[in-house]
């Protein structure tokens, strides 16, 4: 559709109801939100009882701003709840998931009862290994069931895994290891993209260099590559864990015991350790996958295409799903592994009803054009959600007409690292959404839009999101660093949440999200922030300053562009710009991630900056963007940045 039709169709549909057909049966039904707001606290305790408890909490709510603690004295294990459970209410024989490989053809079938066997089996070989309760596990594996049972063995005994994307780095991997003192670090010989072997065990034995308290590797055979070996200290997952007794007994444990550390990208160049407890984060986990994604277990195969490096992975392909018991679907490779239209051949072989995935992801199989899905029978579908950044109306008004065909609800879903679960979506049954708007908080959830000065803003005004009370899944805290907490989250606005993000109300009072308002960039739905990549430039010998800014980009919603001030200049050291562009990429590549690697790098003699030496990242912004500039006066060379401008039409990019 053309821009110009798109806005006249937005014009006269400008919302969409439920389908009264999933309306009259969902989970959620419109009284909700007044019994959850009528007492919060006491609505997230009855969420609650969607656990199986060792010992029922009777506190709900303990807060001291920002300290909360849910359900304290209460006991459990997340594993339990996860699986043991559903095999002992006779649905073991039920598929948890079917795991569709990169490679065409290949897959497995794992029904609960083997998913408690595969747990059993990782746990009781994790104690071999001298795994505790309180330790730390550090998980760096590719999107294959192992992945998902090393992180429930992790919490079957009590011991927190910090799972580091496969893509990052073996210095990004060190030094989360070292941030939580992992001792222990579960990984594969490699994964497979495009039906390709792609190691991971070499960046593993280069980051253990730097963390000499890792005691023990446990290594999974995906790729049978040749790898190096540090005997007696790593293990092969096969020679380990296969002739483990399959009977583990789990031991309770506090709800407040820590589940899980998952580092994500701050305005800093350190990345923060954002860790989250047992009880809450698997109340509200389990609650928000069941109203929202509207679950029915006995009929549905859900999907959520993410990895288990992300969050969403975490809250939406572990604990969410397996504490509701459904079947999924989990898939290990890229979206054309095996063709453009693989995702609609699995849609349609497994009869995919809940599709959970990025609006970057939407937007790259957009590219790839409407007949790819009109190829296949998609009428399995009945619910599809987005995530990880705003949804531009196109896609939105895409992903519903050629993937839901007109009748499936969307839900845009708003949430971070540090939330643990959703907060901001419509509810299928009942909201009439708007294409490219999170609506309204989740019931129990409160939040707001506040100006500068923390006052509400009215309808049809923007500004700041913030959560003005506490919930179940919030994270306890950055790990080891809580004077970080205080000052990045609850410092800007006295009593509240600061989120980061923009955010407006429409006339209706309905939430659109606007995006990241701090040095924190969404490329692809990954987060990363500016300071982590020009600190990695500035680790390059030849750089002396760098400014990163995350520009607009059509399909990955953001892109990074740096600008970058040599030590020498090209011509002073001899050098082509071509090639050091590129070796300043595969720099930042090795540092953080390929993930982090710049699209275009512009090398230029100066930066602009304001006579108190401060980088106006906003101007650079401006013209990557190619906006009109806007005050330049405070530069100290207001010069510079039109040089840069001039720099940027001479090309730099890929
Ligand atoms: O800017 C918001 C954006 O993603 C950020 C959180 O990133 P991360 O912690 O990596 O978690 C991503 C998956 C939950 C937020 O601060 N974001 C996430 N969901 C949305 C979104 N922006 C707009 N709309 C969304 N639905």
């Amino acid at each position: 559709m053309t821009e110009s039709k798109l806005e006249a169709w937005l014009e006269e549909t400008r919302s969409f109801a439920p389908p009264a057909s999933l309306a009259a049966h969902a989970n959620a039904q419109p009284s909700i939100y007044d019994e959850a707001s009528a007492d919060p606290v006491a609505w997230w305790r009855t969420q609650a009882d969607r656990l199986t408890w060792d010992t029922p909490p009777t506190k709900s709510l303990e807060w001291d701003l920002p300290n909360a603690k849910w359900f304290s004295d209460g006991t459990l294990n997340a594993t339990v709840n996860c699986v043991d459970r559903h095999v002992e209410a006779g649905r073991g024989d039920k598929v948890a998931f079917h795991w569709v490989a990169d490679v065409d053809g290949e897959s497995r079938t794992i029904t609960y009862r083997q998913l408690l066997s595969m747990v059993s089996q990782a746990a009781n070989a994790l104690i071999e290994l001298g795994v505790k309760s309180g330790d730390r596990v550090a998980i760096y594996m590719p999107m294959i069931p192992e992945a998902v049972v090393a992180m429930l063995a992790c919490a079957r005994l009590g011991a927190a895994h910090s799972v580091v994307f496969a893509g990052f780095s073996a210095d990004a991997l060190a030094s989360r290891i070292q941030d939580s003192d992992c001792a222990y670090v579960i990984t594969a010989d490699g994964a497979i993209r495009r039906g390709a072997p792609s190691p991971l065990k070499p960046a593993v034995d280069e980051a253990l260099q730097s963390c000499p308290n890792v005691k023990a590797v446990l290594v999974v055979r995906r790729t049978g590559a040749d790898v190096n070996w540090v005997e007696g200290r790593d293990h092969w997952w096969h020679e380990t864990v296969d002739r483990q007794s399959d009977v583990h007994v789990a031991e309770s444990f506090p709800a407040e015991q820590t589940l899980l550390i998952m580092y994500t990208s701050g305005t800093t160049a350190k990345p923060k350790g954002i860790f989250h407890t047992t009880g809450g984060y698997l109340t509200q986990t389990a609650a928000t996958y069941h109203y929202i994604f509207d679950v029915k277990p006995e009929t549905d195969v859900l999907w959520t295409a993410a990895d288990i490096g992300w969050i969403t992975g975490h809250s939406y392909i572990v604990y969410g799903p397996l504490v509701n018991g459904v079947t999924q679907v989990m898939y290990e490779g890229l979206p054309d592994s095996g063709g453009r239209d693989r995702w609609w051949r699995i849609v349609e072989q497994y009869k995919v009803s809940v599709l959970y995935t990025a609006p970057t992801t939407i937007r790259t199989l957009m590219k790839w054009g409407e007949d790819l899905p009109a190829g296949h029978d998609l009428g399995s579908l009945r619910l599809l959600g987005t995530v990880g950044e705003p949804i531009n109306p196109e896609a939105w008004i895409w992903y519903r007409k050629n993937v839901g065909r007109d009748n499936c609800p969307i839900v845009d879903t708003w949430w971070q690292t540090e939330t643990g679960a959703i907060m901001i979506t419509p509810l299928p049954g009942i909201t009439v959404t708007k294409p490219g708007a999170a609506m309204k908080a989740f019931p129990g959830i409160s939040v707001d839009v506040v100006d500068n000065d923390g006052n509400s803003v009215g309808n049809g005004e923007g500004g700041y999101l913030v959560v003005t009370a506490p919930w179940p899944s919030m994270t306890r805290g950055i790990w080891g660093d809580p004077q970080r907490f205080v000052d990045t989250y609850w410092a800007r606005f006295p009593g509240k949440y600061f989120a980061g993000d923009g955010a407006k109300k429409d006339d209706d009072g309905d939430l659109w999200l606007l995006g990241r308002i701090d040095d924190v960039m969404n490329i692809s739905g990954h987060r990363l922030s500016t300071t982590e990549v020009e600190h990695a430039l500035v680790g390059h010998p030849m750089v002396a300053e760098a400014a990163v800014i995350g520009a607009s980009d059509e399909t990955t919603g953001q892109a990074i562009v740096a600008f970058v001030t040599l030590k020498l200049s090209a011509e002073q050291a001899n050098q082509d710009q071509a090639p050091l562009i590129e070796e300043l990429r595969q720099h930042v590549a090795k540092v953080i991630s390929p993930i982090a690697k710049p699209r275009q790098i512009i090398l230029t003699p100066d930066l602009p900056k304001t006579r108190s030496g401060k980088i106006m990242r906003r101007l650079l912004r401006d013209v990557a963007e190619n906006r009109t500039l806007g005050d330049v006066t405070t530069l100290t060379d207001p010069t510079v940045v039109n040089m840069i401008a001039g720099l940027m039409g001479e090309g730099g990019e890929d």
